[in-house]
């Protein structure tokens, strides 16, 4: 029997690299811009990473881990997330001592044991950001101008941005409790999971998809009711430099995300096209989570966009990405003594920039034109006996059969700067 993927996980294919390799390169220029550096963290990590950095209370860290005993005994975790490892290395490399605000961005994979849908995999892809040290609004609203210009410069409109914000551990203790009287009389018709997390973390009830839960969760409390005065002016403060931006948004209470980070500010972009969950993207404030892992006393904000849905929002808008083919030159072979002509010409323009193929299957002259045609490549040089011969070959131009003679010593600059004035 063949071979299969796992269930959840799938193939990138070439013709669909396009796409990916173009939004990595938008997303790291803007982050460039925007004073963000690169970091490239382990995607295993000790298993307690994420237990004390997501949350023992959230469904990430309760069902959807990949943990393994590693062979010396010790539990590892593949990354569900990215947040929890960059804090964790933030925190091992002394990064606190670095001038504030220290601003780190990621590509990774990231694994959840979930259940599949459109747009949910068992391995998907983020691009994120994660920015210390700064404890004001206007970090929050400058992370998420970066997602707007990212989303801007690949040409994605029609995206909404929903914000709202979850206090602080003081203003949370009083909410928890409104929340415990709310529900303290549904319990019974609630899940299971409902009632475990009624006692660990009662905000969570709010991200329940049961729908016997959901009946309750429509009505229940919002943490921005109960905002302590600190975190209404930093709402107030968020609020103001996105209209400062010009940016978009909603206030919609309803969000509370689904890990256990988060204080203050939380946000998402959402979409119709990306299947049921409908989150793009989402983020928010952390700013008791270094401490939390042993580190300095320092604040948190970043956000995770899920690469497959924002890939799958672009198609769903009619946005394509072309692959930009490198190979501008074929070299036909005419006969077996002209092998080695190939060869050598092939590789004094590939040294010189380029790109080019010749044959090595042994096809016929007419079948290597046919193959050249075929894979659109733009230009083709002949090699046969009177070009070793002479020293020259002629390039031609295969949308119109426009030829130019070279001569095989012939600068590569002056081959090159043809080409692309031709092509
Ligand atoms: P998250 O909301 O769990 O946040 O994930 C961020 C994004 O990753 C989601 O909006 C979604 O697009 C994508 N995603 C999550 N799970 C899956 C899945 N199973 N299949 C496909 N895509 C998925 C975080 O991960 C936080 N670390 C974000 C953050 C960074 N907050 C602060 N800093």
């Amino acid at each position: 029997m063949a071979f299969s993927v796992p269930k959840g996980t799938k193939d990138i294919l070439p013709d669909e690299v396009a796409g990916w390799q173009r939004a990595e390169q938008a997303f790291s220029g803007v982050c460039a811009e925007y004073g963000f550096r690169e970091i490239r963290i382990p995607t295993f990590e000790h298993t307690e990473v994420f237990t004390r950095g997501v949350g023992g209370s959230t469904d990430v860290v309760r069902k959807e881990m990949y943990t393994f005993e590693d062979k010396g005994g010790r539990s590892m975790t593949l990354r569900p997330e990215g947040t929890a490892g960059v804090v964790r290395s933030f925190i091992e490399n002394g990064m606190s001592s670095l001038p504030a605000p220290v601003r780190l961005y990621y590509m990774i994979n990231a694994f959840r044991y979930e259940k599949m849908q459109k747009g949910r995999y068992r391995e998907f892809h983020q691009f994120g950001v994660e920015a210390f040290g700064s404890q004001g609004p206007d970090i929050d609203a400058e992370i998420i101008s970066l997602l707007v210009l990212f989303f801007e410069r690949m040409g994605v409109r029609e995206t909404s941005l929903c914000i709202n914000s979850i206090g602080c551990p003081e203003c949370r203790s009083v909410y928890y409790e409104e929340l415990r009287k709310y529900f303290s009389d549904k319990l019974t018709d609630m899940c299971a999971d409902c009632n475990e997390r009624m006692k660990q973390n009662p905000m969570r009830i709010l991200d329940c998809k049961e729908s016997r839960c959901k009946v309750y969760t429509a009505d229940a409390p919002r943490q921005l009711q109960y905002l302590c005065e600190g975190c209404k002016e930093h709402f107030e403060g968020l609020k103001s430099a996105l209209n400062d931006l010009g940016i978009d948004y909603t206030v919609d209470p309803g969000i509370v995300r689904g890990l256990d980070y988060y204080t203050r500010t939380v946000f998402e972009f959402v979409s119709d096209h990306v299947g049921t969950q409908g989150t793009i993207c989402g983020g928010g404030r952390y700013d008791k989570l270094v401490e939390m892992m042993d580190g300095p006393a320092v604040p948190g904000v970043g956000f995770a966009m899920g690469v497959e849905r924002f890939l799958m929002e672009l198609q769903s808008q009619g946005i394509e990405l072309q692959e930009k083919r490198s190979v501008k030159v074929y070299i036909a072979n005419l006969s077996d003594e002209t092998l080695a002509s190939c060869r050598k010409l092939a590789y004094r323009l590939r040294c010189g920039g380029i790109g080019c193929e010749t044959d090595l299957v042994s096809r016929s002259f007419r079948a290597q034109m046919k193959y050249a045609n075929k894979a659109g490549i733009p230009f083709v040089a002949v090699i046969g006996p009177d070009e070793v011969a002479g020293g020259t070959f002629s390039l031609k131009r295969m949308s119109d059969g426009a030829t130019a003679e070279f001569s095989i010593d012939d600068s590569i600059p002056d081959i090159n700067h043809y080409i692309s004035e031709k092509n």
